[in-house]
């Protein structure tokens, strides 16, 4: 007997050999998901294998992947020393999940490992499953080591999809009716483009910076538990603070008592083509790091490092995570940290990014829209805009843009809060080739943009 499900609607799906037409798949997550799960494109794709920097759908059509499966595709896809280690681990029926509650030296490998990465101070670490539980121990530990409860975060920011973090979230997309917002406040983004300040950094003395503290005298008893921000703002558009906001950013949090969270959930891993860490590179004086993405590069993992004051104050408290630290997980993180390391795949990061910025730069001199090009790294961010003196999103445009490029075999990402921004983070292996074919795909899609211009303005 099949164990077909029926669809609502009476139709019955046949997959047969596990394939499904694009159609079938959109119907079953229409009748069956929850609205809140989008998808990229008017006529999405179905992704079935990947490889390195590029993706193939059901039709073996060739993607180059410049978003890297969101942020997550460090090494590159399927890498063959993780699929090595991974075969290895089922032929000796090596287990699957243990939990914290037993010993296994997957987990301790790579706690030594992360930690020999963190910034002077931090020594511990905890394993999660993802970015926002990452994010949700680190702001439960702030409060519990200060005995505080108030968190400042930015305008813009995001650092998770869980009740928690939601209501730190700095973007009204992604919040819902519910959310809770007690004990939470925002401080202005650090956002140069559109400075809130109405300055430039040729002529700023750092207000938003300044922010942070008048946020925290105006709309907090004086005292924090923490303030938590990205080094780079991803989903809110790859803002990227001047490197001067952090250390003075950083006095101030610790004046008010508050413990310093950078998110390097999508900065982490070497992406910034720094440091493993930006946080490090950028000098600040963090109390926690939070992980993921990255950091697995596709593996469910997120990890908190935390300064031993902190780690010591949650002593008699019990964190229980079902999946956090498993074996599998675990054993995929630490690979990637040793192939970055092997393939020198963070000064790689660096080069490509260099290129792939400057690149960029020039290609704003042909095509008007392009606003601004910004990044660290290979976390770079391309703002569309209808007009550069009026900066108004070109949010229609973005979308149009990702829809041209994947015709053309390119896949990208976007962002920032009116969705105006185009996200480039493949993997941290991409070579000049394949930036090259970046930039003319880019070229090509911005130029087909700017033809259908007056056609779009009549709709
Ligand atoms: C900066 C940042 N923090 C936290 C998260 C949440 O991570 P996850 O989706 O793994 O829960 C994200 C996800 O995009 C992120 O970009």
């Amino acid at each position: 007997m099949s164990t077909q499900k029926k669809p609502k609607n009476g139709k019955v799906t046949v997959l047969p050999n596990g394939q499904s037409s694009n159609e079938e798949l959109l119907e079953i997550r229409k009748e069956y998901f929850l609205p809140t799960a989008a998808l990229y494109y008017k006529n999405p794709i179905q992704l079935k294998k990947a490889k390195g920097n590029y993706v193939y759908d059901e039709k073996g059509t060739e993607y180059l992947d410049a978003i890297g499966g969101i942020v997550c595709n460090s090494a590159g896809h399927n890498h063959p020393k993780i699929q090595e280690a991974l075969l290895e681990m089922i032929k000796n029926d090596e287990i699957q999940h243990t939990t914290m509650l037993y010993l296994n030296h997957h987990a301790t490998d790579l706690a030594k490992k992360i930690v020999s990465e963190a910034p002077d101070g931090i020594d511990r670490c905890s394993f999660t499953n993802s970015g926002s539980e990452a994010n949700e121990l680190a702001i439960t530990a702030a409060r519990h080591a200060t005995g505080e409860t108030m968190v400042v975060n930015l305008r813009h920011g995001y650092h998770g999809g869980t009740s928690g973090v939601l209501s730190s979230c700095g973007q009204h997309t992604w919040r819902f009716r519910s959310q809770p917002t007690a004990s939470v406040t925002s401080a202005l983004e650090p956002y140069c483009y559109r400075c809130p300040f109405g300055k430039a950094p040729t002529n700023c003395s750092l207000e938003c910076a300044k922010n942070v503290e008048t946020t925290i005298q105006t709309s907090t008893h004086g005292k924090i538990a923490a303030f938590i921000a990205e080094p780079v703002m991803g989903i809110g558009g790859v803002i990227t603070p001047p490197q001067e906001y952090f250390p003075e950013v950083t006095k101030i949090v610790h004046k008010y008592g508050g413990k310093y969270i950078s998110d390097e959930v999508q900065t982490g891993a070497g992406r910034c083509g720094s440091t493993f860490l930006l946080t490090k590179d950028l000098g600040i004086d963090a109390d926690m790091v939070t992980m993921a993405k990255g950091f697995g590069n596709g593996a469910p993992i997120g990890a908190v490092l935390m300064k031993s004051e902190i780690a010591e104050s949650l002593s008699g408290k019990l964190y229980f995570n079902t999946f956090g630290g498993d074996p599998y997980q675990t054993m995929q993180a630490l690979k990637t940290m040793e192939i970055i390391e092997e393939e020198n795949l963070i000064e790689n990061a660096m080069v490509m990014g260099k290129y792939l910025l400057d690149t960029l730069k020039e290609l704003m001199k042909k095509h008007e829209i392009i606003g601004d090009v910004r990044g660290r790294g290979l976390l770079i961010g391309i703002e569309l805009v209808k007009d550069r003196k009026t900066k108004e999103h070109a949010t229609k445009e973005c979308a149009e843009l990702m829809e041209l490029c994947k015709d053309r075999g390119l896949l990208i990402g976007k962002g920032g809060l009116a969705g105006n921004v185009i996200r480039l983070a493949p993997a941290l292996s991409i070579n000049k080739k394949q930036i090259d074919f970046i930039i003319q795909v880019l070229d090509e899609s911005l130029k087909v943009l700017s033809q259908n211009k007056p056609q779009s303005k009549k709709q």
